[in-house]
């Protein structure tokens, strides 16, 4: 059967998204079909070495949502096999992104080397990393300087095209989504709006990890395509309803 039409929902015009993991729906995916490939991938931050790693939501979440919210897969990776699995993904994206295309891809302090190394393994151009500065919000601990950024590991896909000429800042401040969350560990829509407008306008844009949808919220939010998938079904549910409901908006915050 034609992997193609077994996963591929077509809820909207420039919605593609799908149910399903993540290297089977890149796998689906024409070569050099998107402009930007943005992932939020489970990062694994502590690996199997931590006991609380298999319920995500000890791990990520106050009581309220992790009561709230289901967890999610993927976070019970060594640095080894987490390195494996980042540079298998990549490699299937990398086909799937265009010549010139952009890459972002999110990770914490922790696991920073291996994401620089897993980019230049799968055979994209590093050209940078960004930063997601969540304000003094975020968890103080004593003794310590704030874990309060997150860092995204960007660049291209070969050499980026001649007429790539936008500027964005290379740090963006804006505090975790704390009210109506939707997932555990849920991106800011007005981060990766940030991150999605480094490519062309109307540039179809892939998350193949997109948790609640937020990138694909931003993308279609400013008229771009949308490709993305997700493990968990209870998950995929939530992305596919909160992005048939931003299909027409043009508004970032109406997408949040
Ligand atoms: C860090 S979360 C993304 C959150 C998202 N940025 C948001 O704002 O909601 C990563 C997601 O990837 C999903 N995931 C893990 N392994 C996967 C795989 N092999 N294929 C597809 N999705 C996967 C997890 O279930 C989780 O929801």
């Amino acid at each position: 059967m034609n992997p193609i039409s077994k996963i591929k929902s077509e809820a909207a015009p420039g919605l593609t998204i799908a149910q399903a993991d993540a290297l089977t729906f890149l796998d689906s995916l024409s070569p050099a079909s998107v402009g930007g490939l943005f992932a939020d991938p489970p990062y694994s931050s502590g690996g199997s070495q931590r006991t609380i790693t298999t319920q995500t939501g000890r791990k990520y979440c106050g009581s309220l949502s992790r009561k709230t919210l289901p967890d999610f897969a993927g976070e019970t990776m060594d640095q080894r096999s987490n390195l494996r699995f980042t540079v298998s993904w990549l490699s299937a994206a990398r086909r799937v992104l265009e010549p010139g295309g952009y890459f972002g891809i999110f990770c914490d302090w922790r696991q920073l080397p291996v994401f620089t190394d897993a980019v230049q393994i799968a055979g994209l151009h590093w050209k940078g990393i960004s930063v997601w500065d969540k304000t003094e919000g975020v968890r103080p601990q004593k003794g310590a300087f704030r874990h309060q950024c997150e860092y995204i590991v960007w660049g291209t896909n070969g050499q980026k095209k001649p007429g790539a000429n936008r500027i964005l800042p290379g740090c963006f401040r804006k505090s975790n989504v704390t009210r109506n969350k939707l997932h555990q560990t849920q991106k800011p829509v007005e981060v990766m709006d940030w991150l999605l407008s480094i490519t062309e306008d109307g540039a179809p844009v892939l998350d193949p990890f997109m948790g609640s949808g937020t990138t694909g919220a931003a993308a279609l939010a400013s008229g771009r395509p949308f490709f993305g998938c997700e493990l968990v079904p209870e998950i995929y549910k939530v992305a596919e309803a909160r992005l048939t409901a931003c299909i027409g908006r043009s508004q970032v915050q109406a997408c949040a």
